[in-house]
């Protein structure tokens, strides 16, 4: 993980409701655009492997492609089984036309 915010994509690479995954050096996030606020989690899902952005995205709550465990995207909790763990949330930042991820708090 970058130890300083780093441009993930650019604003109108991902429409409100749409997921996208992003790469950062060696590490890929989960970028997701909810009704214009942006949030950033893990690529992966924390039950087993799925890539987060093929889920659906429902509000604020990301649904897992695989087993359909739901997340909420502002703090990452898992909000239904199977999956308990929750995902780690990084600060997004906008500068100008750029989404920034950086490292978690
Ligand atoms: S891999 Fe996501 S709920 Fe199982």
């Amino acid at each position: 993980m970058p130890e300083d915010f780093v441009k993930a994509a650019e604003i109108g690479d991902l429409a409100p409701g749409e997921t996208k995954l992003v790469r950062i050096e060696d590490e890929y996030f989960t970028l997701v655009n909810s009704d214009g606020t942006y949030h950033a989690l893990d690529a992966e899902c924390s039950h087993a492997f799925a890539l987060m952005s093929y889920g659906q995205l429902h509000g604020d709550e990301l649904m897992c492609p695989l087993h359909g465990a739901m997340f909420d995207v502002k703090t990452g909790d898992a909000l239904s089984a199977p999956a308990t763990k929750p995902l780690t949330v990084y600060p997004v930042k906008i500068e100008g036309n750029d989404i920034l991820i950086g490292p978690p708090d």
